[in-house]
């Protein structure tokens, strides 16, 4: 297993109260393996994906629980929520990489593409400039930039968003990551652009045979890309499955009502939109019981009173063919509303 979270919870200490963004979730994922996260805004997606490199901002924020079991490639494991701060800087870009959603947020624009890729193959694999260089070249072709070899001396704002992006990407898989973390990698881009650089994960993933999380609001790029989905809602896991279980025999209604309610890239089914009634819970006051219930057609009288706990559906004992879900009702299916 290349990482193992396990109960992970993610709290933010702030004036209207406790924020439990992430509120007890367990995931593990294999080298070559795409985990997909969906959910609707504010589920704690991104706040996950910042807890596995460290970045939330304290305060107000703090991991409160839990453990981020990574292995080496010796097979030791070390738990990330305990390592040092100077442990997780090598372990940022070296190990775990992340895409974010605008590559503002990892670029400087006060300098050069070539000084950025420079500076991170200086730093991580105490390279001298020209070999630095070389491989800074390589990887922007490798990743669609065309005359890369003079481009690379461009700033960013020179350059197209999607070109942007590409460079990004180009600086996430500069160390070989072992785990690339893509929150929303595409959604800023057009849909060509977006179609090339899921493209372009998913062949750098085969060439490197790194694991992805991917992060997205979009299921047809789930549907295309994911080994396995996890559906978030309101911090927790509802349901996590392979990606056909997920999409043909979901069992969580929030799942079901999800996959009827986004419009998909690939689809155009754009009048059948059934949106789910209701609003998330505000994170500081969840319900009691399920925090799904209040805008659930199936709520039975456990559902306001206890948390479900998961409960497997099929795949018991093949981790890649395991379907779980946190539901009380086990019929959903057959109870359409
Ligand atoms: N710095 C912070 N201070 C207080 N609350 C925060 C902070 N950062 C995130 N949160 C809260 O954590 C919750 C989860 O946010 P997160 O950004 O993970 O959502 P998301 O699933 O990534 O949503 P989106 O799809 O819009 O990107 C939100 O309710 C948000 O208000
Ligand atoms: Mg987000």
């Amino acid at each position: 297993m290349l990482i193992e979270v396990k109960n992970l919870k993610t709290h933010f200490f702030t004036e209207e109260g406790v924020v439990r963004a992430v509120d007890g979730i367990s995931f593990s994922l294999d080298r070559g393996e795409v985990l997909g996260i969906v959910g609707e805004s504010g589920s704690g997606k991104s706040v996950t994906s910042l807890s596995l490199l460290r970045l939330i901002p304290d305060p107000p924020g703090r991991i409160v629980g839990g453990q981020i079991l990574l292995e080496s490639e010796g097979g030791v494991v070390e738990d990330l929520v305990e390592a040092s701060e100077a442990r997780m800087e090598r372990v940022r870009g070296d190990r775990i990489a992340m895409i974010f959603q605008d590559p503002m947020t990892s670029l400087n624009p006060y300098l050069r593409v070539s000084e950025q890729l420079i500076e991170v193959l200086e730093l991580h694999r105490g390279m001298g400039r020209a070999e630095a260089r070389r491989r800074s070249v390589e990887m922007l072709q490798a990743v669609g930039i065309p005359a890369a070899a003079s481009r690379i001396d461009d700033y960013p704002h020179q350059l197209s968003g999607g070109m942007r992006q590409r460079v990004m990407i180009a600086m996430a898989l500069l160390c070989d990551p072992d785990l690339l973390i893509a929150d929303e990698p595409t959604t800023a881009l057009d849909v060509t652009i977006q179609a090339q650089i899921l493209d372009l994960i998913a062949e750098r993933k085969e060439a490197l045979g790194a694991a992805v999380l991917l992060i997205t609001h979009d299921l047809g790029v789930v549907a295309k890309m994911a080994d396995r989905v996890a559906v978030m809602y309101a911090g927790r896991i509802v349901e996590e499955g392979p990606v056909g279980a997920i999409f043909h025999a979901a069992r969580h209604p929030y799942t079901i009502g999800l996959s009827r309610s986004i419009p998909r890239l690939d689809d155009a089914r754009g009048a059948d939109l059934v949106p789910i009634p209701g609003m998330p819970p505000s994170l500081a006051r969840l319900p009691p019981g399920c925090p799904f219930h209040p805008r659930c057609a199936h709520a039975i009288a456990a559902c306001r009173e206890e948390a479900p706990p998961p409960r497997v559906v099929s795949g018991e004992g093949n981790r890649k063919a395991l379907h779980v879900v946190r539901c009380h009702v086990e019929d959903v299916a057959g109870r359409a509303p």
